[in-house]
C-alpha cells in the first residue's frame, strides 16, 4: 500500500488497492496531475504523461518560454490568473486587493494512519496500519501561506481522501473566498455525470448525463446538503454499467451548501472539483488562523457503479460511522409520528407500545409533539421540556413505562429549531439567523437557531442533554424541517457574516460530537424532513438516517436505490406505514411494504393497534425474518440488479450476500402486472460459482454459476389460465428470497 517519491522527477505515485494517482512537482513548483485510474506498475519515470507544447493563443508563463502554460497542464489544485482561464480550486483576497498567488512545493511527508480533522466529521483509521497519509505543503513566499494538501490511501478499498488545509503565517488579512476540497484534471471528457437529485419525499433519484464542454455542477445553497442534490457525484465511461466498467465517485463528507463541479475545456480536458460552495461564501483568515476544507472521498471502480457503491458501503459502514451502533445489530422500532401525529397522550402511546412489544418490536420511539404545547407544528420549538398535559409522569416516567414493557424507548429532538411561540424565542429573539431591518421568511412555521454562536449551541446541549441523563432513553431522532434563509448573525462583524453558514454547520456538528461522547450508548438517527440531510456528514455522527418522509414502498424503490449508490444499507431508515399511504394515497400490500423495508434499518410507523389479527400474523412473522437476517442485511455485500430508472421503471431487483456467500437474500419488485408476459428471470450476482444453494419457496438446489448465468427462474405472472396457480398477481407485487447452502 505505498506512496512511492521519486525525488528525482519530483513525482508522487499514490497506489491504492486497484488503482493509480500520479502527480509530480512541475517547472513553476506548482503541483501538476498525471494520472488517475486502474492500476499502474511504477516505473522510475512518468515524465512522458506531463505533455507540454507549444500553443498558439496560450498565456505563457516565462518571458521566452512559449511552452509552459497552465492553459492545458493538468493541475492538482489550481489557480485562477496565471494562464490557467478554468475556474480555481482556490482564490485568495490579499489586503492589496490582488487575487494572484504562487504556491510552490515546500515541503512533503508520507506517514501511516490518518490525521483527524479538526471540527470536521471525516473517514478514520483504527490502526495507523490501515491507510498511509501523504501530506504536501505549498508555500506562497508574498504572502507567506501555506496550503497543505491532505491525501490518504487505504490498504484494502480503492479510496483516496483529500482535504486542505490554507494557513496564514503572514501580517495580513486574507481573505479565502473560495476554498474547495479536491480538484483533478482527467485526460479527457468521454464520460457520464451520475447525481442523485430530487425534492422532498423523492430524494436521491439516479439522473445521468452525458458531460459537454463547459461547465457543469450540483450544488446546495440551502445550509443543508439538501434532498435537491446529494453531495456526490460519479464519472463513468459511457460503456460502464452497473457491474463493469470505469467509474469515479467523489463524495462530500459535509452536511452543508456543496459545490460538485465539472468543467470540460477547449482540449477536452475534463477538470473535476468539490467542496464548500463558493457562492455566498468567503472566509477572513487573520494572520495566525488557518482553515480547514471538509473532506472529499473519491473512489475508482472497474466494475462499475455497483463496485463504486459496495467501496463506499465498506468505508463508510465501518470507518465513517463510529460509535458503538456502529457494528450492532439495529433495533427494530416503531415511531408513532404517521400513527398518531401530534394527537396522543400517554395512554394512547402505551397502548401502541404494547401491542408493539407482542409484534415483537424492540424500539419504541416517540417523534414530534412531546414538548412545550405543541398540537400542531406552529409552536413549541426551543422549549425542550416535557407536555405534561400530554406525559403527565414526564419523559423519564414514560420510558420507565415502556422499559417495563420490555421495549426501549427513544425520542424525537429538533435542536436547530425554535418557532415564535415559544418561551426560548421571547427571551432570545435575536437567538436566530437573521438579518436586522429584513423580513424574516419561515419554514413551517419556524426558524433556525443560529448554531454559528457558541452559546446557543450550549443552551441547547443543556436542554438535550438534561433529558437524556435523567433518561431512560437509548435513541435519538434529530430532525431538521427547513432550509435557512436571510443569513447573518448577531454573533459576528460584518466582515464575517458570510462565514455564517459554515460556522451553523461546525455548531452543528460541535453539538452532535458533544452528545454523542456523552451518551455512548445512545442510538442517533439524523432526519431532515425525511432525506434532506442525507450525507456522509450526518452519517459521522448518526449510523442511520431517516430516509424519506416519502413511506410508499413503491416510491421507495427509487429513494432506496439510489440511496444505495453511496449509502450502506446499515444507514438507510425503512419502515412499514399505513396504506393508502400518506404521502401518495397508494394501497401496497404489507408483503410489498416489508419487503421494500427490510433493505435498510427496518421499523413500523403506524398505529398497530388499529390492525386486524391477521395483519398482526404477518407482522409477527416480518419482524421475525428481519431479526434473523438482519445482520447480512445490515453488513452484507450489496448488489443492485434491476433498475427502478430504467427500462420504464416496472422493475426493480436488489440482493445482498453475506462476505462468506453462504447466505443471500433478493428482493424482486414489480410496480405493474403484465399479462400473459415471458418467462421472466433474474441473474444473480456475488455468489460462490461452486456452492450448491437452496431457494425458499423453490424445489431442488441451484449451483451459483447458474444462478449468475441462466438466472434465477421467477414465477410466471398470470398467463390467461387459471388452473396453473402457479403465478403472481396484481401491481405492486414483490418477492423476497433467501438462499442458503444446500443440506448435503
Ligand atoms: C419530519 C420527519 O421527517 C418526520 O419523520 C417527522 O419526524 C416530522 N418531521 C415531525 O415533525
Amino acid at each position: 500500500m505505498p506512496i512511492l517519491y521519486n525525488d528525482l522527477e519530483k513525482e508522487f505515485h499514490l497506489q491504492a488497492k486497484d488503482s493509480s494517482y500520479i502527480f509530480k512537482v512541475m517547472k513553476n513548483k506548482q503541483l501538476g496531475h498525471l494520472y488517475y485510474g486502474k492500476k499502474i506498475r511504477h516505473r522510475d519515470s512518468f515524465s512522458h504523461l506531463y505533455r507540454i507544447q507549444q500553443r498558439a493563443s496560450a498565456s505563457c508563463v516565462y518571458e521566452g518560454d512559449l511552452e509552459f502554460s497552465l492553459d492545458y497542464l493538468k493541475q492538482e489544485f489550481p489557480s485562477y490568473g496565471t494562464t490557467d482561464y478554468r475556474e480555481p480550486a482556490y482564490q485568495i483576497l490579499q489586503e492589496n486587493g490582488s487575487r494572484i498567488t504562487n504556491f510552490e512545493y515546500k515541503e512533503h511527508n508520507i506517514y501511516q494512519g490518518k490525521p483527524k480533522l479538526d471540527g470536521l466529521p471525516a473517514t478514520y483509521v483504527e490502526q495507523d496500519e490501515e491507510a498511509v497519509t501523504l501530506e504536501i505543503s505549498l508555500y506562497d513566499e508574498l504572502i507567506q501561506s501555506e496550503i497543505k494538501l491532505f491525501y490518504t490511501i487505504y490498504e484494502h478499498l480503492n479510496v483516496i481522501t483529500r482535504s486542505t488545509n490554507f494557513l496564514n503565517h503572514s501580517h495580513e488579512n486574507l481573505n479565502l473566498k473560495r476554498a474547495l476540497s479536491t480538484s483533478i484534471d482527467f485526460f479527457d471528457s468521454n464520460f457520464e455525470m451520475v447525481q442523485l437529485s430530487g425534492s422532498w419525499a423523492r430524494e436521491r433519484h439516479v439522473k445521468t448525463r452525458k458531460l459537454q464542454v463547459g461547465i457543469q455542477s450540483i450544488s446546495s445553497t440551502r445550509g443543508t446538503s439538501s434532498s435537491q442534490q446529494n453531495p456526490f457525484i460519479a464519472l463513468k465511461r459511457p460503456d460502464a454499467s452497473e457491474h463493469q466498467g470505469e467509474v469515479y465517485g467523489f463524495s462530500f463528507v459535509y452536511s452543508g451548501n456543496f459545490l460538485a463541479q465539472v468543467e470540460v475545456d477547449h482540449y477536452d480536458v475534463t477538470r473535476v472539483m468539490m467542496g464548500i460552495n463558493p457562492f455566498d461564501f468567503n472566509w477572513l483568515l487573520e494572520k495566525g488562523q488557518h482553515f480547514q476544507t471538509p473532506e472529499v472521498v473519491m473512489v475508482y471502480s472497474d466494475k462499475g457503479l455497483n463496485g463504486m457503491s459496495q467501496t463506499y458501503h465498506n468505508l463508510y459502514r465501518t470507518r465513517l460511522a463510529k460509535g458503538k451502533w456502529r457494528d450492532k445489530e439495529r433495533p427494530v422500532l416503531i415511531n408513532n409520528w404517521e400513527g398518531t401525529y401530534f394527537d396522543f397522550n400517554e395512554e394512547k402511546i402505551l397502548e401502541i407500545a404494547k401491542a408493539s412489544k407482542d409484534l415483537g418490536i424492540e424500539l419504541f420511539v416517540l417523534d414530534d409533539g412531546w414538548f412545550g404545547e405543541r398540537d400542531d407544528d406552529t409552536t413549541s420549538l426551543g422549549d425542550w421540556v416535557v407536555d405534561k398535559r400530554k406525559l403527565p409522569d414526564g419523559i423519564t416516567g414514560l420510558a420507565k413505562k415502556i422499559n417495563e414493557l420490555g421495549l426501549d424507548f427513544g425520542l424525537w429532538f429538533e435542536p436547530e429549531m425554535v418557532s415564535k411561540v415559544s418561551k426560548l424565542y421571547k427571551e432570545h429573539p435575536d437567538w436566530i439567523i437573521h438579518v436586522d431591518n429584513r423580513r424574516q421568511s419561515h419554514g413551517r412555521n419556524q426558524y433556525v437557531l443560529d448554531f454559528s454562536r457558541k452559546e446557543i449551541v450550549n443552551h441547547i446541549y443543556e436542554m438535550m442533554a438534561k433529558i437524556l441523563r435523567d433518561g431512560p432513553v437509548s435513541y435519538v431522532k434529530w430532525d431538521m424541517n427547513r432550509y435557512i434563509t436571510e443569513i447573518g448573525s448577531q454573533g459576528l462583524p460584518a466582515e464575517r457574516q458570510s462565514e455564517v453558514i459554515h460556522r451553523y454547520i461546525l455548531g452543528l456538528y460541535s453539538l452532535y460530537e458533544r452528545l454523542t461522547t456523552e451518551f455512548p450508548n445512545v442510538l442517533f438517527e439524523s432526519c431532515a424532513s425525511g432525506g434532506c440531510r442525507f450525507d456522509p456528514g450526518m452519517l459521522y455522527y448518526a449510523p442511520q438516517a431517516w430516509t424519506s418522509d416519502d413511506t410508499d414502498a413503491i416510491e421507495r424503490l427509487k429513494i432506496q436505490y439510489g440511496t444505495s449508490f453511496v449509502y450502506p444499507l446499515s444507514s438507510i431508515g425503512a419502515h412499514v406505514s399505513a396504506v393508502p399511504n400518506h404521502q401518495v394515497g397508494r394501497n401496497t400490500s404489507l408483503d410489498t411494504r416489508g419487503n421494500v423495508a427490510y433493505f435498510g434499518t427496518y421499523g413500523y410507523e403506524l398505529d398497530v393497534t388499529d390492525m386486524l389479527e391477521e395483519e398482526k400474523e404477518k407482522v409477527k412473522n416480518q419482524i421475525i425474518f428481519y431479526k434473523e437476517n438482519r445482520k447480512l442485511i445490515q453488513n452484507g455485500i450489496f448488489y443492485r440488479l434491476q433498475s427502478p430508472f430504467e427500462d420504464g421503471g416496472n422493475l426493480t431487483s436488489w440482493m445482498v450476500v453475506s462476505e462468506d456467500q453462504k447466505e443471500i437474500i433478493i428482493g424482486h419488485y414489480r410496480v405493474l402486472v403484465r399479462p400473459n408476459p415471458d418467462f421472466s428471470r433474474l441473474i444473480l450476482k456475488g455468489l460462490n460459482k461452486d456452492y450448491e444453494y437452496e431457494i425458499n419457496g423453490l424445489k431442488g438446489t441451484f449451483y451459483g454459476d447458474e444462478l449468475m448465468t441462466v438466472g434465477l427462474q421467477l414465477k410466471n405472472e398470470f398467463s390467461g389460465v387459471e388452473s396453473t396457480g402457479n403465478y403472481s398477481f396484481g401491481d405492486f407485487n414483490s418477492q423476497i428470497f433467501k438462499l442458503t447452502l444446500a443440506k448435503p
